[in-house]
């Protein structure tokens, strides 16, 4: 594939080969030069038309580490706010000759539109309530290293599903690595198309936890969602927050998943955030090694 739009672009094979070039890629930024020259002759742009902390740092440092050239857009501080459109925009950008466009964007399909209408490869940062391929990658890997594989293992998916583009990057993939995937949460925050993707649901967030090895908790999402919908935040943290006491009264030992950001004491609390089970930061560390793989092998196919 030229571009990562989703993970419906990868099949089981090709995510090995991002996992194989990630370990390679980990053990290269654990060194004391960090840095090899893969992508010397390489630009790439960051646009991010949303705000992000994680994404966009791991994007920049991954290119960094690969010696590529990197320009950082934030749509806040650009002429978008003078009318601009995306077309022109990146179009603009290709003109200053970059190769790689990594974009974020609020509207689910940004990164396909965008595909089909400039001449560069486009790699989907997150669009919308739709996909986020490189934290489900990120998440998979995560999982892989953790526990030795991802085929066979029961993960479950925690919250706000509805509005949230990891859930559903997360199950594709997921799914494709031979995982049983649950997800869990307010009937008013699960997708009445869920069960087409071959997940399980659950409403009681003790059952799930005793089933799965792997919990993915999920941020609830009150940029993108109308409250009146939704249980109050008060009763969401009673039925589906994580805490020590509902942790330490199951059957097994499960890990903890986060992509961030975390609203600590609604979807989880602290204690659980920052316990040993938790591997909330392996997932950001992994990130950069994930995203150097599929920057590299993205440039390969061109
Ligand atoms: N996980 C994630 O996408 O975080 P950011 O929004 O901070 O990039």
């Amino acid at each position: 594939t030229r571009h990562l739009l989703g993970i419906k672009d990868l099949n089981p094979q090709d995510i090995q080969l991002i996992f194989e070039t990630a370990d390679t890629f980990k053990a290269v930024i654990n060194r004391p030069i960090k840095k090899v020259p893969s992508l010397r002759d390489i630009t790439i742009a960051n646009i991010f038309f949303e705000n992000s902390t994680r994404t966009r740092l791991s994007f920049e440092l991954a290119e960094r580490r690969l010696s590529a050239d990197t320009l950082n857009f934030a749509a806040s501080s650009s002429s978008v706010s003078k009318g601009e459109t995306l077309i022109d925009t990146v179009n603009n950008i290709l003109a200053m000759k970059v190769d790689m466009v990594v974009m974020r964007h609020p509207y689910a399909g940004a990164g396909v539109f965008l595909s089909k209408h400039v001449k560069a490869q486009i790699v989907n940062a997150g669009d919308g309530a739709h996909e986020h391929p490189t934290q489900a990658l990120l998440d998979a890997f995560s999982i892989r290293e953790k526990l030795g594989d991802v085929a066979g293992k029961k993960v479950v998916i925690v919250g706000d599903v509805l509005h949230s583009r990891v859930a559903l990057s997360n199950i594709l993939c997921l799914k494709q690595l031979g995982a049983e995937v649950m997800v869990c949460g307010p009937t008013t925050l699960i997708p009445k198309y869920i069960g087409s993707l071959g997940v399980k649901v659950e409403h009681d967030l003790k059952k799930a936890l005793n089933w799965c090895d792997v919990a993915n908790m999920l941020r609830i999402q009150l940029e993108r969602q109308d409250i009146k919908y939704f249980p109050s935040l008060r009763e969401y943290t009673m039925l589906f927050g994580l805490n020590k006491q509902i942790l330490d009264s199951l059957d097994k030992e499960i890990i903890i998943m986060h992509p961030g950001p975390i609203n600590r004491g609604v979807e989880i609390t602290s204690d659980v955030a920052d316990s040993k089970q938790s591997i909330i930061l392996d997932q950001v560390e992994n990130g950069v090694a994930v995203r150097m793989a599929v920057l590299y092998l993205l440039a390969g196919q061109n």
